[in-house]
């Protein structure tokens, strides 16, 4: 399970994010960027968060640790921003926190260049978990000290939107032509060669064992999270063994 930490202060809101992140210091006294559970996107932005960003740490790739972040509605009424009360009102209980880099930059394409190693690992990444908001417009990447971070995997497992099409969802091809860093001349081959061994039923059992079980509850067709967790973990065993050859998009990696 994620480290678990109690709100103690809502500091601002992180502006540029579309569902409204806030930034939060916990009784830990660290600071988080907070994803709430109340905002627009719903549990299943979070549930994909905490799967692609422990699967993406456990691959080697480098993603702020997340913890889970308990929330009393109170800590709103302080706000002035409606907006912002609205959200802290409706986020009562369990959210998900990342550790706040601080003096990370947005990654920016024409200013720092990647190696194809490290553009190939992470378009493989992302073919695999099907990411689709890691486009140069928003590449979701922060750089910090010469060092790409990953953020940001709220739109992925685009499948878990519709379990009953589960299959045909999860067989399809990732066009990577907009990707952030599809220039790079990524090395796929190389980066699947190397990380889809890793991704074994065991890893994705450990990854999804980090899903609150609040957010897997009462969803329809699923009696109990862990029958929702082994959901979540199937397409990706599948896709890990094939995702390569389906990368659409960048021809240099061919
Ligand atoms: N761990 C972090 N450390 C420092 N800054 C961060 C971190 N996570 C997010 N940010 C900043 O907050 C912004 C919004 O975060 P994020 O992209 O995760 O939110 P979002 O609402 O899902 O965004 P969007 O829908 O706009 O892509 C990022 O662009 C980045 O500037
Ligand atoms: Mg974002």
């Amino acid at each position: 399970m994620l480290k678990e930490v109690t709100a103690t202060r809502y500091i601002t809101a992180l502006r540029e994010g579309g569902s409204l992140p806030g930034l939060v210091e916990a009784d830990d006294l660290g600071t988080y960027v907070m994803k709430f559970t109340g905002a627009g996107q719903g549990r299943k932005t979070l549930v994909a968060e905490v799967v692609c960003g422990e699967l993406a740490r456990r691959l080697g790739l480098r993603m702020p640790r997340l913890v889970t972040i308990a929330l009393d509605p109170v800590l709103g009424l302080g706000e002035p921003d409606p907006q912002v009360q609205e959200l802290l009102r409706s986020s009562g209980g369990t959210n998900l926190g990342m550790d706040f880099l601080s003096g990370a930059l947005g990654y920016d394409p024409l200013a720092f260049p990647v190696s194809p190693a490290e553009a190939g690992a992470v378009i493989w990444f992302d073919a695999l978990v099907n990411n689709v908001d890691r486009s140069w417009r928003n590449p979701n990447l922060l750089l910090r000290q010469g060092d790409l971070w990953l953020i940001d995997h709220g739109a992925t497992l685009i499948w878990h939107h519709n379990w009953p099409t589960v299959e045909t969802s999860a067989a399809r091809p990732y066009d990577a032509c907009d990707h952030a860093l599809a220039s790079f001349a990524p090395d796929i081959a190389g980066a699947a060669e190397r990380l889809a061994p890793l991704v074994t039923a065991d890893l994705l059992a450990e990854v999804t064992a980090e899903i609150p079980d609040v957010w897997l509850q009462d969803e329809p067709g699923f009696d109990t999270p862990d029958d929702l967790r082994r959901a979540y973990a199937r397409p990706l065993l599948a896709r890990a063994a094939v995702i390569a050859d389906r990368i659409t998009g960048i021809e240099e990696s061919k």
